[in-house]
């Protein structure tokens, strides 16, 4: 096998062992994807300023998130269907940063539920919640992740109506897979991952199946899910669930300055600069192009943290440049999954890890916690320095 250096290599290798609607769904933006590609081209656009002779000896990439101790400031993001790219995927990604001693969030839409994963995980992860217009699921939900002993809750914000997602509605996207002629040849062709799925028996929504009144199949799932996302979603939501949430809250889905003011009202302890990885209103602006503003804006009031297009762990240094105290990634630790199971998560993890280390030393600073502004020749073509 050529040798993992970098996510690319992952994203090749996962591209070859995942079934492609599920590959797709993770590599895919909506509609014209435009945002999906500015998520990572934007990085480009930012210069750092080298730096030389300067003692780049006991360097540390660890600081906090939220307060909580973090070996590097990367969280793994939520993200639906993670238990698709490969059999187990929840449990396995979070093992995978527990290990590496960094924060998972798992999603709503997961594979495994909360409680596989807090079972089979020695640490507290984070848990990501949708608001759904069932009221009494949505206080279970909120329940189990504080009996499952989740250190915080994460709102997405910008999710009321789904973005249109091509690929997803050409492959005919479901879990558990349908049995149609398409989708039996993607995973016949998939014998790595066939493997895995028929060794487990979580195969479809694991917080939703079982949980949710009247969903206990696929059928009733799919009913079910079309009509719960939330349109009328207000400020006033998240008021409701502190209500019932006492803990570490993350607002996520925050894109413009307005909204930015706004969300502190609500107390977070930190909000997340998101355009739900180009997913949903295509041709909104990246989030690292976002970023700069609204940490002028709100900064020093709440913790600023981003996701969107990182790659490499330059990428995260250049957020922690433009103010984030906190990067996620979600693609690439999918693309891990995919590629080789937990061990691929972990390789992701030490990838970035030591980018962003020697990216680092290179920019003339010994923490995470001293990068600033100042480490940035240029960004999206105006001279910082
Ligand atoms: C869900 O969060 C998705 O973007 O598919």
């Amino acid at each position: 096998m050529a040798p993992v250096l970098e996510v690319a290599d992952l994203k090749r290798l996962a591209r070859r062992r995942v079934p492609k609607m599920f590959f797709d769904y993770a590599d895919s933006g909506s509609w014209t994807e435009s945002t999906y590609r500015a998520n990572e081209d934007d990085f480009g656009e930012i210069k750092l300023r080298q730096r030389i002779a300067v003692d780049m000896s006991g360097r540390s990439t660890a600081t906090q998130m939220i307060g909580q101790d973090v070996a590097m400031p990367l969280a793994l993001a939520p993200t639906g269907f993670c238990g698709m790219q490969h059999a187990d995927g929840e449990i396995l990604a979070a093992q995978a940063a527990e290990e590496a001693g960094i924060p998972f969030t798992l999603s709503t839409m997961s594979i495994c539920s909360i409680e596989d994963v807090a079972e089979n995980t020695s640490k507290p992860f984070w848990f990501q919640l949708y608001m759904m217009r069932d009221r009494e699921f949505m206080t279970n939900l909120i329940g189990r992740a504080k009996t499952a002993g989740c250190s915080a809750l994460m709102v997405t914000l910008d999710l009321q109506v789904l973005g249109q997602r091509h690929k997803d509605l050409r492959n005919g996207l479901s879990a558990p897979p349908r049995l149609t002629p398409k989708h039996i040849w993607q995973m016949a062709t998939s014998p790595f991952w066939c493997l895995g799925m028929a060794r487990t028996q979580r195969r479809t929504f694991g917080n939703i199946v079982g949980h949710a009144k009247n969903v206990s199949d696929l059928t009733s799932l799919g009913a079910w899910t079309a009509e719960q996302f939330d349109p009328r979603l207000s400020w006033d939501d998240i008021e409701w669930i502190k209500e019932r949430w006492h803990g570490p809250l993350i607002l996520k889905g925050i894109l413009d300055t307005e909204d930015a003011r706004r969300s502190l009202d609500c107390g977070a302890n930190a909000i997340i600069v998101s355009n739900h990885g180009g997913r949903q209103l295509d041709g909104a602006p990246s989030s690292i192009r976002a970023l700069a503003d609204i940490v002028d804006a709100v900064g020093d009031k709440v913790e600023v943290h981003v996701d969107g297009g990182i790659r490499s762990g330059q990428d995260i240094l250049k957020s922690l440049c433009l103010g984030a105290r906190g990067t996620y990634v979600g693609r690439p630790f999918l693309y891990g999954l995919g590629a080789m199971g937990k061990e691929g998560v972990t390789r992701m993890i030490e990838i970035m890890r030591n980018e962003l280390d020697i990216t680092m030393a290179l920019c003339g600073e010994r923490n995470v916690t001293d990068l600033s502004r100042s480490n940035i020749y240029s960004a999206f073509g105006e001279t910082i320095r």
